[in-house]
């Protein structure tokens, strides 16, 4: 790696586990881009010294994740539309400002769209989940153009909070009053990193429901256990975490990467 190499960096705690620098790595060599990227572990208390170091070193960028994309999306002097309507930020471009973007939602939708083949595009579509995952998904979601985005969560308010960001786009129920099947059912809650599901009516899911967990592991969630007994095709995070990458690949680099191959790769080593 020549001295000139662009830095990026994932920042996070812990980051230890982040596949992003084999990520972006596999990128790079793709596109024949002369980049480094690492993941780099923050305190808890120290973010925003952590990104005036990278800037000081001369980092062109950061991906941010658990716990500091709020965090982020405070610290930056420009937000892009999409990183406004999440309320977070996982992709920073360094100049002379800091530039905050989010393309988790853009990851999301290419993932259901190009690799799993769904057409959200007039689809009935349920987010579980009200916190930032969620959140951050929403706006590229309405962008394709839904026939319904429903919002449930286990703490009503906070959903209304949520939807409330998105002019009456997004409507929002309780478990108990979910009519179904959607065509899409997404899992944003963190429910799944204790094995535990949402208290989803069984009936939201049908033969033709496409069961999305924005989490993943070595073994398909508990989520994405029980939309597959309901007769459900299920789906984990891994190709939206890919797909984020590729997103914020094209934002530092003007270039879109192949993801396919990465994806398959990943897959294969879980
Ligand atoms: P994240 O940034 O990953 O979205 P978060 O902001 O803490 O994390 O939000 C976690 C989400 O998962 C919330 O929607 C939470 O529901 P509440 O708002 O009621 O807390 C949801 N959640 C977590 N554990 C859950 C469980 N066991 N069943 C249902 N929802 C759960």
């Amino acid at each position: 790696m020549g001295q000139d190499a662009l830095s990026f960096c994932v920042i996070g705690h812990p980051v230890g586990h982040s596949k992003s620098p084999r990520i972006h790595a596999a990128f790079a060599a793709q596109t024949g881009i002369e980049l480094q990227y690492h993941s780099q572990l923050a305190p808890l208390d120290g973010f925003e010294a952590t990104v005036a170091d990278l800037r000081a070193a001369g980092y062109r960028g950061a991906n941010v994740t658990v716990p500091f994309k709020l965090e982020a999306f405070d610290l930056c002097t420009a937000l892009s539309a999409r990183a406004r309507a999440a309320g977070a930020v996982n992709t920073l471009s360094f100049g002379a400002g800091i530039e905050g973007d989010n393309t988790d939602g853009a990851g999301l939708v290419a993932d259901i769209v190009r690799n799993a083949g769904v057409t959200v595009q007039g689809a009935r579509v349920l987010l579980v989940g009200a916190g930032g995952a969620a959140r951050g998904v929403i706006l590229p979601l309405l962008e394709q153009a839904p026939a319904a985005l429903v919002l449930v969560n286990r703490t009503a308010a906070t959903a209304h909070a949520v939807a409330a960001h998105f002019d009456g786009k997004v409507g929002v129920r309780g478990f108990d009053d979910l009519t179904g099947p959607f065509d899409i059912v997404i899992n944003a809650t963190s429910a799944s990193i204790t094995g535990a599901v949402p208290p989803l009516p069984p009936g939201v899911f049908g033969a033709a429901t496409l069961a999305l967990d924005m989490m993943y592991g070595p073994a398909p969630t508990a989520f994405m256990g029980f939309a597959a007994s309901h007769g459900a095709s299920v789906r984990d995070g891994l190709g939206m975490l890919v797909e984020q990458a590729a997103e914020a690949f094209y934002v530092w680099h003007g270039v879109r990467p192949e993801t396919a191959a990465v994806l398959a790769a990943l897959k294969g080593a879980a």
